[in-house]
């Protein structure tokens, strides 16, 4: 039996949380719960947008299911995000986008699956103001973070017996940052002969996946990149109710929803738990819990399929209760 630390999050985090945590329990996952609340107000009551207790149930057990937490724009805190990934080194962020059938889309073959640096570029969060009308921004590239990024992707092209790595940057102006990840992405390509390799400057991938998406396969990108262009993705899909993710590191791993905290529809009832449902299958994959993972999906496909209690972001008129009663129906 695994145990794994669960945090709730804001605004429509404890109610996506809540069902996905009883598909769990349905489903017969091995699992032990640690739950904690974090963020808006558990500062609000307590002071700390995350307990002590929460960091440490996460060293414990090295897994975590994370509900979405809200940032506060401009002045105010740090993204928990980040410091959650800078912390815990959790460098590579995996945001698997694929069709699905019964949601309809223009592009009913997406099959993407996007490799973004989670630890650095922009992210380090170093601005400062030189005078008064002008600030500067950090960009940071590293060879270390780069080629681990990179080298992941690859390894995972090979694993899951995928043709194509797509390396996405703008070196042709950030020449010596971006110019520094496309030359190690070239060193690294050369150890994988039997993965294609071509890499593509981001806007042209943008105009590109909105066109043609299907030319797509597993993309690797520094974090800026990789966080727009992933969003993209979840439109193609159907949306960021859609979008789950893998966050590793060498020793701790987390499992996220791409959305955030919705708040405009928080505690209406109809928030769509699927792309954190998703990411607990991934977390289930993670823990070897392989056979949990595939019951949930088949149950979710069926759902989906069938369309009756799907949320309304996807077009349907359902709700999240019960949208999680009929998957824990169909699990079998
Ligand atoms: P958002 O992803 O929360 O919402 C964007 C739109 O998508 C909204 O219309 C929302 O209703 C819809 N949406 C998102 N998830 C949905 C779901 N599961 N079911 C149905 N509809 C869904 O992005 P927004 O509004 O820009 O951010 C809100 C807050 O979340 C901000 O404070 C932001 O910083 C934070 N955030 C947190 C993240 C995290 O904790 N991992 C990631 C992204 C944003």
């Amino acid at each position: 039996m695994a145990t794994i630390t669960v945090f709730k999050g804001d605004g429509i985090g404890p109610e996506i949380t809540d069902a996905v945590l009883d598909i769990l329990k349905a489903a017969g996952a091995d699992l032990e719960f640690e739950v904690f609340r974090v963020g808006n107000q558990e500062y609000l009551e307590n002071g700390a947008l995350i307990p002590d207790a929460a960091f440490a149930s996460f060293e414990k057990t090295k897994v975590l299911l994370k509900s979405p937490i809200t940032t506060p724009i401009g002045k105010g805190f740090r993204s928990l995000n980040v410091t959650m990934r800078e912390k815990y080194d959790l460098y590579a962020n995996i945001r698997p986008a694929k069709s699905n059938s019964a949601v309809k889309t223009p592009f009913p073959d997406v099959d993407i699956v996007t490799f973004r640096e989670n630890t650095e570029d922009l992210y380090v969060g170093k601005e400062r103001w030189v005078d008064e009308n002008t600030v500067i921004a950090d960009k940071i590239i590293t060879r270390r973070a780069s080629e681990r990024i990179i080298r992941d992707a690859f390894e995972y092209a090979v694993k899951q017996g995928r043709k194509k790595v797509t390396c996405v940057h703008k070196a042709n102006i950030l020449k010596m940052s971006d110019g520094l990840f496309l030359d190690i992405f070239n060193q690294v390509k050369a150890e994988y002969p039997t993965i294609t390799a071509e890499d593509k400057i981001v806007d042209a991938v943008c105009m590109q996946l909105v066109m043609k998406p299907q030319q797509f396969d597993v993309m690797v990108m520094p974090n800026l990149y990789g966080d727009i262009v992933s969003d993209l993705t979840s439109g193609l899909i159907g949306g960021l109710g859609l979008l789950p993710s893998s966050n590793l590191g060498k020793d701790y791993a987390m499992f996220e929803a791409v959305h955030g905290s919705a708040p405009d529809i928080a505690g209406k009832g109809i928030a769509n738990p699927t792309a954190l449902l998703w990411s607990a299958c991934m977390m289930l994959e993670h823990l070897q819990q392989k056979e949990t993972a595939a019951k949930i999906r088949r149950a979710v496909d069926v759902v989906l399929a069938e369309g009756r209690e799907t949320t309304p972001d996807i077009g349907g008129t359902g709700t999240t209760e019960g949208y999680k009663n009929a998957v824990i129906a169909h699990l079998n």
